[in-house]
């Protein structure tokens, strides 16, 4: 009796002794996206989540509904609990700079997620897209739809852009891949932009909200195409704004054309858009894929390393290690960068392919797989 008692003990120990281990070995991510109101920041933190937590870590995931306070305050909270690893898509890339001190006198390393934090030295890595390429997607695809050709002046068009949010260090490289890529037509005068509206700042959208967009487009079109002239494509950086455009051009334009209307993002009310000719392609980029790669680099922070192009060796995604593009302010942040693709009404099963979407039961449109969205 004595020795099973003794044997009981023994085991309860070594239990509780493996159960401290396994407890001090656990490590807590804390994951800060800028809203749930714009659609894919849902499928972003449902994929963190879903893949930090299946390699065995512990998420604290924060939503700071696109209020820049609340950010600081929701990553102020996450550096108290002791996270071990913060990722971060900054609402405003110019707003964190002091609270991300602190987390660096934690010693807590610091992702920018998809969006680029800027001036401050706590950033270890960038993951994100190509962002330059994703408008020189949208470029392309309106010289290539509209069959344009430098040496042949004799068709022109008309073409009005729609940006996203200044305070998004992303939006500069969608609008400037798109605008860069049309200019020598746009120069030619073979894209003409009858507002005039050409710079960044000038067709900016605060917040990627597609309310602004929506009334944006409408004061558009009612100063510059009420007369009946033709807009011929719009020419939006991402799904939200596109939203708002389109809707514009139903109900303000006066064309009977169906103008090109491009976005970013594959969300689901532009996929419908997408389905019912209202919008003509978007630059999908696989968010499942860039919560994939941020694990695999939040892992190798994790231990110890400091990875940088054998990393691409351990993505299931196709992406490139660039170490040139994105200065902060304080130097090149490292960045991990995947690759977007143009999809239209044809190829709406490559989406399907992903297994992120499916086919509703009408077999008319795509709905998303992700629980969330
Ligand atoms: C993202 C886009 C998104 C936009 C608005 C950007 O930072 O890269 O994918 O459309 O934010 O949510």
């Amino acid at each position: 009796m004595k020795k099973a008692l003794s044997i009981l003990l023994a085991l309860v120990m070594v239990l509780s002794l493996c159960s401290m281990g396994f407890a001090a070995e656990e490590k807590t991510v804390g994951i800060a996206m800028p809203t749930r109101s714009l659609e894919r920041w849902n499928r972003d933190g449902e994929y963190l989540q879903e893949q930090f937590e299946a390699a065995g870590y512990g998420v604290e995931l924060v939503y700071s509904d696109n209020d820049i306070t609340q950010q600081n305050n929701d990553i102020g909270n996450l550096i108290a609990d002791g996270v071990d690893l913060l990722i971060i898509s900054a609402i405003d890339g110019e707003s964190l700079t002091q609270t991300l001190a602190d987390a660096k006198d934690a010693g807590i390393p610091v992702i920018a997620y998809d969006r680029l934090i800027m001036n401050t030295d706590a950033i270890s890595y960038y993951v994100s897209f190509d962002n330059y390429t994703v408008g020189v997607l949208q470029g392309q695809f309106v010289i290539d739809t509209l069959g344009l050709d430098l040496e042949d002046t004799s068709k022109t068009y008309n073409i009005e852009f729609t940006a996203g949010d200044p305070a998004d260090n992303n939006a500069g490289f969608f609008f400037g891949g798109a605008f860069d890529t049309l200019k020598p037509y746009i120069d030619a005068g073979i894209l003409n932009i009858p507002s005039g509206k050409t710079e960044f700042e000038q067709v900016a959208t605060p917040a990627w909200s597609t309310d602004t967009a929506l009334t944006n487009m409408q004061n558009t079109l009612a100063s510059y195409y009420s007369d009946g002239t033709v807009l011929d494509v719009a020419l939006c950086s991402n799904d939200s704004t596109a939203l708002g455009v389109a809707q514009a051009i139903t109900s303000d334009y006066a064309g009977d054309n169906q103008p090109l209307v491009t976005g970013q993002d594959g969300d689901i009310a532009n996929l419908q858009n997408i389905v019912d000719g209202l919008q003509t392609m978007t630059v999908y980029k696989n968010v499942s894929d860039e919560a994939g790669t941020t694990l695999e680099l939040g892992k190798a922070i994790l231990a110890g390393e400091t990875p940088a192009a054998e990393l691409l060796e351990n993505l299931s995604a196709e992406a490139s290690y660039d170490t040139e593009t994105y200065d902060n302010g304080t130097g090149v942040i490292p960045s991990y960068l995947l690759v977007p693709y143009v999809i239209t009404k044809d190829s709406l099963d490559r989406l399907v392919e992903t297994g992120l979407y499916e086919w509703d039961a009408n077999n008319q449109y795509l709905v998303s797989t992700a629980a969330t969205t």
